[in-house]
């Protein structure tokens, strides 16, 4: 017997509708095979939601975001914003709100290589060997939530960074938790020897470690953390972070995998959660068919995971690995011989549904690839 779940979906800016689609149309093969039911509400956010509405993230979004049972959002952003610093209404004030309605204190973003990949990250390969990160980035407190100002003269501004221990300790117990499963270490990076904040982050720490004496714990300087991820990357396990720093950090780490495309994330909290690849909106691919869709699937695989589905999140891993290790890659990976996002999409369901060899031997798969030479 099947589980059913109500799913809100934001496709958002740019790809945002691309790769969503892609990931919807994977959950309706899973939801086929194992017989469950997905059902999808679609919502307004961002950039988008802004022209239609006036507002980043309008009532109603939020309001079914919270009557659902989990969140699947595509990306949000549009140059006209980024060029203007001084726009009142910015699509991303939608995304830190919904973090902050939802309550979404904790972003988790795992890196992983694939060996047919390593030539696309400008790191060595034979430090890509063994990469397998899970960050843990804290999402609704610090210097992104703390009070701003600016003077009235307007020469001065402030953005305080302020934690509580209760703060730290909900995220870091998921973090223990998360090292538990894995290879039990966990990598708590801050700023000690500079920040008040980071340094109540090492008490807390250090206490909540004693609740799993089966986790190593190492404690690391942002700015070495910065190094040691490019230097030496498959020393880490789980990373258990601060905002600011995981907001860094994890762009940071998204080179080893060698396109950002590829990495999907999952932030949660006590109520709904928010599944999101960590890429833009990208809006030069807008409606082109050749952004790729693996984060936007892979998050959903994240989803379900959450809702406790773990086979069937499994299955869509091995499938996207399957598509990569096949070069069923789209243009951000190979630029000559790529194939568009629906083909990754199809792919991936064929994989799922055990047509592999129909699917790979199908003509118009052949004639869905580009002919650019
Ligand atoms: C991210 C993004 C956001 C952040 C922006 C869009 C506000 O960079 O999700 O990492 O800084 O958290
Ligand atoms: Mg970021």
């Amino acid at each position: 017997m099947g589980i059913q779940k109500q799913i809100a979906v934001l496709p958002g800016d740019g790809i945002g509708p691309d790769v969503i689609n892609q990931a919807i149309r994977v959950l309706d093969t899973i939801a086929k095979k194992y017989n469950h039911q997905f059902s999808y509400q679609f919502a307004l956010m961002g950039a988008d939601a802004i022209d239609k509405t006036g507002e980043p993230l309008p009532q109603a979004t939020l309001d079914l975001c919270k009557a659902s049972d989990a969140v699947l959002f595509g990306a949000v952003g549009h140059p006209k914003y980024d060029q203007d610093p001084n726009a009142k209404v910015r699509p991303e004030q939608g995304l830190l709100k919904l973090r902050k309605e939802l309550g979404l204190f904790a972003n988790i973003r795992p890196v992983t290589t694939y060996p047919t990949l390593y030539h696309l990250s400008p790191i060595k390969s034979n430090l890509l060997e063994h990469v397998d990160i899970e960050i843990f980035r804290e999402l609704t407190g610090g210097i992104y939530f703390g009070k701003k100002e600016t003077s009235i003269d307007g020469k001065s501004a402030l953005d305080t960074c302020t934690y509580h221990v209760d703060e730290i300790a909900r995220i870091a117990r998921l973090a223990f938790k998360r090292a538990e499963e894995r290879k039990r270490k966990l990598t708590l990076v801050d700023k000690a020897n500079v920040l008040e904040t980071s340094r109540l982050w090492r008490r807390t720490v250090n206490e909540i470690a004693k609740e799993f004496p089966d986790v190593e714990v190492f404690q690391m300087y942002v700015d070495n953390a910065a190094m040691q991820l490019i230097i030496n990357p498959s020393q880490f396990d789980v990373i258990l972070t601060e905002n600011m720093f995981g907001d860094i950090l994890s762009d940071e780490a998204s080179v080893l995998a060698g396109s950002l495309g590829l990495l999907p994330s999952a932030s949660i909290g006590n109520g709904t959660a928010v599944f999101e690849p960590i890429h833009g909106s990208y809006p030069q691919a807008a409606g082109k068919d050749i952004a790729n869709p693996s984060a936007a699937i892979l998050s959903a695989a994240m989803m379900l995971d959450h809702f406790g589905l773990h086979q069937e999140a499994s299955e869509i891993r091995t499938a996207i690995e399957w598509t990569i290790s096949n070069s069923f890659v789209t243009k951000d990976i190979d630029p000559i011989n790529f194939y568009f996002t629906s083909t990754i999409g199809e792919l991936v369901c064929d994989f799922i549904m055990n047509r592999v060899e129909d699917a790979i031997h199908k003509a118009n798969i052949q004639l869905r690839k580009s002919t650019i030479i």
